[in-house]
């Protein structure tokens, strides 16, 4: 145990506490959960699951979980990076598939639950991406597992980057598994060195932003090396999506490499402020999800509001590059603040920043007295020694928002001497 201005600097148990007890059933270990919350609750250090009473926005109403009380908070925990969940267009293109189609699909989309919106946001989401063919999804996490699911058995290798998002991982179940260190070409090279000729299907899988990283991956020199051993190449544009390249079309176009890209997925949930996913590949491929991705095959289909509105947002994303520009403004304004006061903030590069704080404790003590809405990012999620906090800037942030939280992280950095 340590001290830091005043704070005992516990180690408490972590969520990998409650994996698994093997004298437990499930009915056992989700109480022994139970202790876990409470103790974090009695240090007003379970913030999760925060009510909110509006939308994403730079402002938010959100219910005290502790008092009941609304306040008013900042909000730098959205992926809703250019306000698309507010904009006025979408916000129209929603209601109006509403009105014309109904609620919901009614049906799985290979059984009466595809519209002529869901064709259409397929082709939009394929040419933005400037591939053949997609397939949409109900959510992000759906389409990167479901289709790595499908792609990948036990005659195939997926080699992975450590720090892909879970959506990832947890579609590799199916098959071989090597994780390469982070954004290392060289560690991925002599993988892929190693087993030149051993697996059917060599899948390279990466993120385009690291979501709890900010940073991008070498896209360039990951396919060259993949390409030399035979292996493809499957990115996750989830945070790159609207955000990254000159109109918003993500990792591969910033390296120049639209059309490029074996197959790429992403979410409609972050800068498309919306939600659901995709896959975009060459159409023989994209035609074979169709029936043996069973996130797609065995679920109804997106409902037709989420589609209309989707349309629109990629027509925002190129026809009002002034929110980009806005958003990297922003970003740019607030890592030079962060580094002017002496933050580490990793290896951010894009809207995502991690402030490391490395103690999880000390983390969610800072989260709690911050009074703005932002999130700790905690062991296991990250090792211990880099727990943080993550904020995540908008568009629509102010230069007064930005500087209001450089100032109250300047006041705790100083009070918890991490600066
Ligand atoms: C990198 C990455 N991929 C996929 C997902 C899943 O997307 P969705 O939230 O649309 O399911 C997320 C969301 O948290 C993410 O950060």
């Amino acid at each position: 145990m340590m001290e830091t201005a005043g704070v005992t600097l516990k180690s408490p148990k972590s969520f990998a506490d409650y994996y698994d007890f093997p004298e437990l059933d499930i009915m056992g270990r989700a109480s022994e959960f139970k202790e876990y919350i409470e103790g974090n609750t009695q240090n007003r250090h379970f913030d999760y699951k925060r009510i909110a009473l509006n939308g994403s926005a730079a402002v938010r109403q959100v219910k005290d979980n502790y008092t009941g009380e609304t306040r008013e908070m900042l909000y730098f925990a959205s992926n809703d990076y250019l306000n698309l969940t507010n904009h006025a267009r979408v916000k129209e293109a929603g209601i109006e598939a509403l009105k014309k189609y109904g609620a919901g699909a009614g049906s799985a989309p290979l059984l009466g639950g595809t519209t002529d919106l869901h064709i259409e946001l397929e082709k939009k989401i394929a040419k933005f991406k400037g591939c053949e063919k997609a397939i949409i999804y109900t959510s992000g996490y759906g389409s990167n597992s479901s289709s790595l699911l499908s792609m990948l058995t036990d005659k195939d290798l997926a080699i992975v980057d450590m720090l892909s998002h879970a959506s990832l991982i947890d579609g590799c179940r199916n098959t071989n598994v090597k994780y390469f260190k982070h954004n290392d070409v060289q560690d991925l090279e002599s993988i892929l060195k190693k087993r030149k000729d051993s697996y059917r299907t060599k899948l390279v899988v990466i993120d385009g932003v690291y979501s709890m990283d900010g940073d991008i991956a070498r896209l360039d020199q990951i396919t060259a090396v993949a390409k030399h051993y035979g292996a493809y190449v499957m990115i996750d544009e989830a945070h790159a999506t609207g955000v990254l390249g000159q109109h918003g079309r993500g990792t591969s176009e910033h390296f120049n490499l639209t059309g490029k890209i074996d197959i790429i997925s992403g979410t409609f949930s972050k800068a498309l402020g919306g939600v659901g996913g995709f896959v975009a590949s060459n159409s023989d491929l994209i035609d074979l999800l169709h029936f043996y991705s069973r996130g797609y095959m065995f679920s109804s289909a997106m409902t037709p509001q989420v589609a209309g509105s989707v349309i629109t947002a990629l027509d925002v994303v190129e026809e009002e590059p002034q929110i980009r520009e806005r958003l990297w403004n922003n970003i740019n304004y607030f890592k030079k603040g962060l580094l002017h006061l002496g933050f580490d903030i990793g290896i951010s590069e894009t809207a995502i920043f991690p402030i490391i704080i490395g103690n999880d404790f000390l983390t969610k003590e800072i989260c709690r007295e911050l009074n703005i809405y932002v999130n700790p990012v905690l062991y296991p999620a990250v090792s211990k020694r880099l727990s943080r906090i993550r904020l995540s800037i908008m568009a629509e942030h102010t230069k007064e928002h930005l500087d209001t939280v450089l100032n109250a992280l300047e006041y705790l950095g100083k009070k918890y001497q991490i600066l």
